[in-house]
């Protein structure tokens, strides 16, 4: 049964969770091999293994609370990879191409915080103490993992990406 109980709503959501933090880390790896920035190919490369961590910790979690890893689609993150292939189909110049990688990161992080704001309370008013430290340790990588990819943004040298067609 679901959504009839907050700890319905957590499951849930840490299934998802599971699901996004897995799916990224394949796409994180489509991301650093795409691009042709140093300083983004090694923010995809390094998030790319924190990543692995979110995903070891998230099954601390599943432990501490006495569930089975399970994933759960979550269609929001289907529909940033499918915009992305999308993109990527119509041949883009590789620096507009960077530009928008960076920019699918950085909706990508802005997801997981969000998840991860509202897992680490709901864990924390379900009594998970252990659950939701492990959750906000994730959080805070995610923050981290934006402050450095907006970071990127003020370095980044605009006159070689084509401005118009
Ligand atoms: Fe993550
Ligand atoms: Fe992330």
């Amino acid at each position: 049964m679901s959504g009839e109980t907050l700890n319905d709503l957590f499951l849930a959501g840490l299934k998802e969770m599971y699901y996004i933090e897995n799916e990224l880390f394949d796409a994180l790896d489509e991301l650093a091999t795409e691009v042709d920035h140093g300083d983004l190919q090694n923010a995809f490369e390094e998030h790319r293994s924190e990543t692995k961590d979110h995903v070891d910790r998230l099954e601390s979690v599943f432990d501490h609370i006495g569930v089975a890893a399970e994933q759960k689609q979550l269609y929001a993150l289907d529909g940033l990879i499918e915009d992305h292939d999308e993109f990527t189909d119509e041949n883009p110049e590789q620096e507009v191409l960077n530009l928008f990688d960076k920019a699918a990161a950085e909706k990508s992080e802005h997801l997981e915080i969000a998840a991860y704001g509202n897992l680490a309370f709901m864990a924390d008013k379900l009594g998970h103490d252990e659950a939701a430290d492990l959750l906000e340790e994730n959080l805070r990588e995610e923050e981290n993992a934006l402050d450095e990819l907006k970071s990127i943004s003020e370095q980044y040298d605009v006159e070689s990406v084509p401005t118009q067609s």
